[in-house]
């Protein structure tokens, strides 16, 4: 980074540079380069605005453009020395134009701020991030509907408290997540419509004197509208927020899967393969396969929710306009940004390689008595028993195969009739897990007629 002892920008009203502290604590440039191709967009549209509205004169504007495109390739090759001196990116472009075309380059400025600029960036910047969201999200879904169809007949252990609850399906499993996912998504579009209006224009807080054309950016940008107030439009961090919390609930969901994969893929589970694309060993235990990939993503919503909570912190109070705080914006929304588009890469890469080992699964649904709620309806539907009492009825069968040690379809007839005499043969029919995921046909339910439904609406979706 090159040093300057005075600021071009304003140096008009003052006599010394600043110290070297002052210059610390006030730029940006380190993390805010990462806006450069927005920042060049947004004056490439403010420039043709300008010349569009006879603000600035063709022969200006046409030098303004070209001298843009070759600062943009100067970053984008590595070539541009960037300066903390300058503060940050707008400043950064703004000086490098000015070396390259020369006077021209003042009049970029005109009717225009930095409150709005990057204001105008940043939106775009995280318009991107949502954009990256939705096909991350998007992959990672296919993935687990690949797995929901695969394992639509699978039959795993369904928990509560994670203590065996009743039978479920694998592909059931699956599509729970495809909801959670698709909720995102939907939370991530939600954001992405609401944000999409520029504030490029709104100046340094109160709009402008020039006669300019906002319709006209905002359509370069690909913003649906200008913001319509330009107090708010240099204020506003809810478009950051907003995504913010999406990435925040969306982290959330993929801890809850991760943490799934860490307890399926251990020796006592066993319940799925990881591949060993996305696993680790250990340094010291030969025999360890960890998955490491899975722990990162879980502890990832660590560092995507602490974002969320400190850029609220730091608009919670401002006051109207802008306020240096906002710079403090940035680096939050870009490392959850960075880690939410990983999380969900690792994601979809492990559900994809994952192999659900499917005896294991079975083995473990057939334990555990997962199979005395279908003992119970079955006594309120053969006997007509109201369901308490066959609840009642259950549980003492259910201390009897406990007491003998084995699984309520080991009982005997003679066993069942002991703790009630009106029970017959027919009993055995829904003791068995697949009787049992079977016959949850209700619509949401678990069997897999009604996963195969779902799994061909996930996929008529997803395309
Ligand atoms: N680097 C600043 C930020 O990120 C740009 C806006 C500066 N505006 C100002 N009035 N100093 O917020």
């Amino acid at each position: 980074m090159s040093d300057t002892s005075s600021n071009q920008m304003w140096g008009g009203r003052f006599s010394a540079g600043p110290d070297a502290i002052m210059e610390a604590i006030n730029a940006s440039i380190g993390f805010d380069q990462r806006m450069a191709a927005q920042d060049i967009a947004g004056s490439r549209a403010h420039a043709a605005m300008l010349g569009a509205t006879g603000i600035v004169k063709p022969s200006d504007v046409e030098a303004i453009r070209k001298g843009l495109l070759t600062v943009l390739s100067e970053i984008e090759t590595g070539r541009f020395e960037f300066s903390t001196a300058l503060e940050d990116i707008h400043m950064n472009v703004e000086a490098r134009l000015t070396e390259i075309i020369g006077d021209p380059a003042g009049r970029l400025h005109t009717a225009r701020s930095r409150n709005d600029q990057v204001a105008t960036d940043f939106r775009l910047w995280v318009r991107d991030q949502l954009d990256a969201a939705d096909a991350g999200l998007q992959a990672l879904m296919k993935a687990l509907v690949t797995q929901a169809e695969a394992g639509a007949d699978w039959v795993m252990p369904g928990f509560t408290h994670l203590q065996t609850a009743q039978p479920v399906t694998w592909g059931h499993h699956m599509l729970a997540y495809v909801e959670m996912f698709a909720r995102d998504l939907s939370r991530v579009r939600d954001a992405r419509a609401r944000m999409n209006e520029s504030p490029l224009g709104a100046a340094a807080l109160a709009g402008t004197s020039f006669p300019i054309d906002r319709e006209m950016t905002a359509q370069a940008l690909g913003f649906d509208r200008p913001m319509s107030n330009s107090l708010d439009a240099v204020s506003d961090r809810d478009f950051a927020l907003e995504f913010l919390g999406a990435a925040s609930i969306c982290a959330m969901h993929l801890s809850r899967l991760a943490e799934e994969l860490v307890i399926w893929s251990s020796a006592q589970f066993r319940f799925v393969t990881l591949s060993d694309r996305f696993s680790t060993g250990s340094s010291i235990m030969p025999q360890k396969k960890n998955p490491d990939a899975a722990e990162l993503i879980r502890a990832k919503i660590g560092r995507i929710f602490g974002a969320n909570v400190a850029l609220m912190t730091v608009m919670k109070g401002l006051p109207l306009a802008y306020s240096k705080d906002m710079q403090e914006d940035k680096e939050q929304v870009f490392d959850a940004a960075d880690n939410l588009m990983l999380a969900l890469a690792a994601m979809e890469g492990m559900v994809k390689d994952m192999a659900a080992n499917r005896d294991s699964l079975e083995a473990a649904a057939s334990s555990g008595f997962s199979t005395a709620t279908d003992l119970a309806d079955w006594l309120v539907r053969a006997l007509d028993m109201p369901f308490r009492q066959a609840h009642h009825v259950t549980g003492a069968l259910v201390a009897l195969a406990e007491g003998k040690g084995c699984d309520l379809p080991d009982l005997t007839l003679a066993d069942m009739q002991g703790v009630h005499d009106e029970i017959t043969e027919e009993v055995f029919g829904v003791l068995g897990v697949h009787n049992s995921v079977a016959s949850r046909t209700s619509y949401g339910g678990t069997s897999p007629v009604r996963v195969r439904e779902q799994v061909a609406r996930w996929q008529e979706v997803l395309g």
